[in-house]
């Protein structure tokens, strides 16, 4: 358990995921709260995590929210469903500050839905999980009691290409039509990109879909529930903090650095984890 210590709205907003996914998470995050400080971590090294167990899951997690805690964070946002639905309750249990999770957004999905047959794309360790099988219990009906159907797609090799950089080359295009057409074949209106790193695909992802199936990203969901939960704790930094946002990797090199900034448009600096 990590010493509590009294929080400080200027601390900063630490965030993590197995890799570069988790950025467009971070992206939402700068752009609903500007006045923030950030702190990315990937841990590169250990991606991707949706195909381990569910205690290396665990352990990967904390050890980067133990160096997160080191930073004087003062939330932790976990930019990760596979590691949300796996390991955030053992998180919340060594940190006593907010610990903000992604989970796949199956109710607005659901709420929005008019073929009443919505799409869920996420690792296997998220779909698997019984946090996402409480998640789709609890959500998986719209207000009025009506059933939806909820057709799930582990999407296995995905994280592995946008790791790799590759958004939109024939190995990706090709892996997506794969995930995709089960789902087309079943009249999906409804796609929740229940993974950070897939919404790095969606003009891959439209292009196979065409445009009448709308696509669920979760970015700002999460920078609403941040801030709200910010809010509530009167955490909310006043002014606009100039330190510009630090990024970390447990794999560090020239060539992942090159992978952030081809992500984010913007130069940047990879420290090692
Ligand atoms: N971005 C992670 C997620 O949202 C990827 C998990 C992985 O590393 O497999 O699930």
């Amino acid at each position: 358990m990590n010493t509590p210590q009294p929080l400080n709205e200027n601390q900063p907003i630490g965030i993590f995921d197995s890799g570069v996914g988790g950025l467009s998470i971070l992206e939402s995050i700068r752009q609903t709260l500007p006045n923030e400080q950030l702190i990315y971590v990937a841990d590169a090294a250990h991606a991707p995590y949706g195909n381990q167990t569910d205690q290396q899951i665990i352990d990967h997690s904390l050890r980067v929210c133990r160096f997160l805690l080191d930073q004087n964070v003062k939330a932790i946002v976990v930019a990760c469903n596979t590691a949300t639905t796996i390991a955030i309750s053992t998180i919340r249990a060594i940190a006593s500050i907010p610990v903000i999770g992604v989970e796949p957004a199956i109710k607005p999905a659901v709420e929005q839905s008019k073929t009443g047959v919505v799409g869920v794309l996420a690792t296997a360790g998220t779909l698997q999980s019984t946090q996402f099988e409480k998640l789709s219990n609890l959500y998986g009906r719209t207000a009025e009691g009506h059933s939806v159907e909820l057709i799930t797609q582990p999407c296995n090799g995905l994280v592995e290409r946008v790791e790799a950089g590759d958004l939109n080359g024939p190995v990706v295009t090709q892996l997506l039509e794969q995930h995709l057409q089960p789902l087309l074949d079943r009249n999906v209106d409804t796609l929740v990109l229940g993974c950070t790193h897939y919404p790095f695909l969606i003009e891959t992802i439209t292009q196979i879909t065409g445009s009448t199936v709308s696509i669920i990203h979760p970015g700002e969901a999460v920078a609403k529930q941040v801030e709200r939960r910010l809010e509530s704790e009167s955490q909310l930094s006043p002014t606009h903090n100039q330190t510009p946002i630090q990024f970390f990797s447990s794999q560090a090199n020239k060539t992942y650095r090159l992978r952030f900034e081809s992500l984010l448009k913007q130069s940047i600096t990879l420290n090692a984890l």
